[in-house]
């Protein structure tokens, strides 16, 4: 992947600064629509970047300015499942890197194992488990980018996330807490899968994230990982499983979702 030719490319088409970048999950895509002054870039158009093909993401990277700051929002992220390598999943993260992002703010839509939450709840990721795949930083280490081996003890910045408590504080809308655990899909998983994530301590379930945040923290980047509970995991919840259910909850959490994003960009 030439990550310095796709930012060259972007580079070229706006001004400014961009510190943070919120990714926008499944579901959130519509929250773009409301930006003001913006510049669309199309996945497509960008030198060696993959395309999105799930429903849900629009494959866009949008440059905007947002509560007065300059925010890159991308509509789409890409997914292991999807037949991507895990270096394809994760190259925006290089690429943003290169434009001067600090702050990286992911969103996703997980399915809860801890019984305590329901869905439509907004939670803050403190931690996470990866299980079974490869780390997307398998291969030669390229020192531009990072150390070969690097710490992973705080993986979700700390004071991103008190931020982000103060958001939710302020437009007064209740969240959660829990440790996000990454399986690969597509398939959703069995009870029995998440009874063994339960024990291990994962709060909810997802198939996306987790390389991102071990690129971004490689690269020296701050992380907040904000999850929507789309549905109760398998077993957890009686019905069968459908990525419909998981866009129908993302698309009724937009303005909650909207309204912590705007007091958190303040914040930062
Ligand atoms: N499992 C895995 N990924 C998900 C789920 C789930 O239940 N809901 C939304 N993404």
């Amino acid at each position: 992947m030439n990550y310095q030719a796709a930012a060259d490319y972007i580079r070229e088409k706006i001004q400014g600064d961009f510190d943070t970048c919120v990714v926008l999950g499944s579901g959130y895509g519509k929250l773009i629509d409301k930006l003001p002054q913006k510049v669309t870039i199309s996945y497509s158009e960008i030198p060696f970047f993959p395309v999105s093909t799930v429903p849900g993401h629009k494959g866009e990277m949008v440059f905007a300015s947002f509560q007065g700051k300059n925010v890159v929002f991308l509509s789409g992220r890409f997914h292991f499942y999807e037949g991507y390598s895990l270096q394809e999943v994760t190259c925006y993260v290089r690429v943003l890197k290169l434009l001067g992002v600090k702050n990286l703010i992911l969103t996703n839509a997980t399915g809860s194992i801890n019984p305590n939450f329901k869905a439509g709840d907004l939670v803050v990721i403190s931690d996470h488990i990866k299980l079974g795949l490869q780390s997307p930083l398998f291969g030669p280490n390229d020192e531009t980018f990072g150390p070969r081996f690097h710490d992973m003890s705080c993986a979700y910045s700390k004071d991103l996330r008190e931020k982000a408590k103060q958001a939710f504080e302020r437009v007064g809308i209740p969240y959660q807490t829990g440790v996000y655990a990454m399986m690969g899909g597509p398939q959703f998983e069995t009870p029995a899968e998440i009874r063994a994530l339960g024990i291990l301590g994962a709060d909810m379930v997802g198939m996306s994230t987790v390389p991102e945040v071990i690129v971004a923290n490689h690269t020296g980047m701050k992380v907040l990982g904000i999850s929507l509970i789309s549905n109760l995991a398998a077993g957890i919840s009686k019905a069968p499983l459908s990525h419909e259910e998981v866009m129908e909850e993302g698309r009724r959490a937009t303005e909650k979702f909207w309204g912590v994003l705007c007091e958190l960009i303040q914040l930062l």
